[in-house]
């Protein structure tokens, strides 16, 4: 078997209610090894829900979760606690404690699981750092004193920390100015290619989803209208999916006048 067809998340007839409010209706859904998947849907279409769903921060109403061989509703607290180490997730609000600076933040993750030192946790976490494009000095700040742009990879730093296979991201770009947004397109094709990454990401950014997903599924009315790459969903004409190409403006769009740096904003990646 292609190494590339290993299915690593598999939702079986997911449904989710809260209360009377039905979010999911019987979603199916595989994400395979090492691909970058996308979920898209309208505001309230419960993108986030889902996700938290394969994190074991939720529980389903109904049906069934497999994340790297482990059905979510049948681990036991140890499994779980092991299973949770193997994903990062950047959420859709950073995440960030105010009262840590960053570099503590970055670390928690190594201090709650591991018994490394402090000094090796805190060379761990500026390594992060700097694998998400933020220079040492930001280590010492605290998060509100950064920018949305330095938040959101902040954030991603402490994502990577447990070296995930699986990494999570709720909304990278929002938020950001065109180029931050640009640098972040980077980072998520350099993870995967660096690494290996199998990356879920919820986002509405088009150029995002065009520059780095594999595969998209499209959530609406409870269900996945539709599953495909963008050009398999840019060729769709039910209305369910042509809202995401109409109503949605790119970046480009956004920022009428900007001179095109999709190049140089690679540069803010930085393994050394
Ligand atoms: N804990 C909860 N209790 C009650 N309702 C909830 C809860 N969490 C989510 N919901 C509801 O479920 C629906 C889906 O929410 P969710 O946050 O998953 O949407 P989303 O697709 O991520 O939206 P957005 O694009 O605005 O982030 C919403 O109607 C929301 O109000
Ligand atoms: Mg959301």
């Amino acid at each position: 078997m292609d190494a590339g067809d290993e299915t690593v998340i598999e939702l079986s007839k997911v449904s989710t209610r809260f209360g009377d409010h039905v979010v999911h209706r019987e979603i199916d859904l595989s994400v395979r090894r090492a691909e970058i998947f996308a979920l898209i849907g309208g505001s309230g279409s419960g993108k986030s829900t889902l996700l938290r769903e394969m994190i074991l921060l939720h529980r389903p109403t109904s049906g069934k979760i497999k994340v790297l061989g482990n059905d979510l509703d049948a681990l036991s607290e140890a499994d779980a606690s092991a299973l949770r180490l193997r994903w990062g997730v950047m959420f859709q609000h950073g995440g960030l404690f105010g009262a840590l600076n960053v570099r503590e933040n970055v670390g928690l993750p190594l201090r709650e699981h591991t018994k490394l030192s402090d000094a090796l946790i805190d060379s761990l976490a500026e390594w992060k750092l700097t694998m998400a494009g933020l220079g040492l000095e930001v280590g010492t700040q605290f998060p509100n004193e950064l920018s949305g742009g330095m938040m959101k990879r902040a954030s991603l730093a402490r994502a990577l920390v447990l070296d995930p296979e699986l990494l999570f991201l709720d909304e990278p770009t929002a938020g950001l100015d065109p180029v931050s947004a640009t640098g972040v397109d980077v980072l998520v094709l350099k993870l995967r290619e660096l690494f290996g990454l199998t990356i879920v990401m919820i986002t509405h950014d088009l150029d995002l989803l065009w520059q780095v997903a594999d595969r998209v599924a499209v959530l609406a009315d409870g269900r996945v209208e539709a599953v495909g790459s963008m050009a398999d969903l840019a060729a769709i004409d039910r209305p369910e999916v042509r809202q995401f190409f109409e109503g949605a403006r790119g970046r480009a769009a956004q920022q009428s006048a900007a001179p095109s740096n999709r190049n140089q904003a690679g540069t803010s990646w930085k393994p050394k």
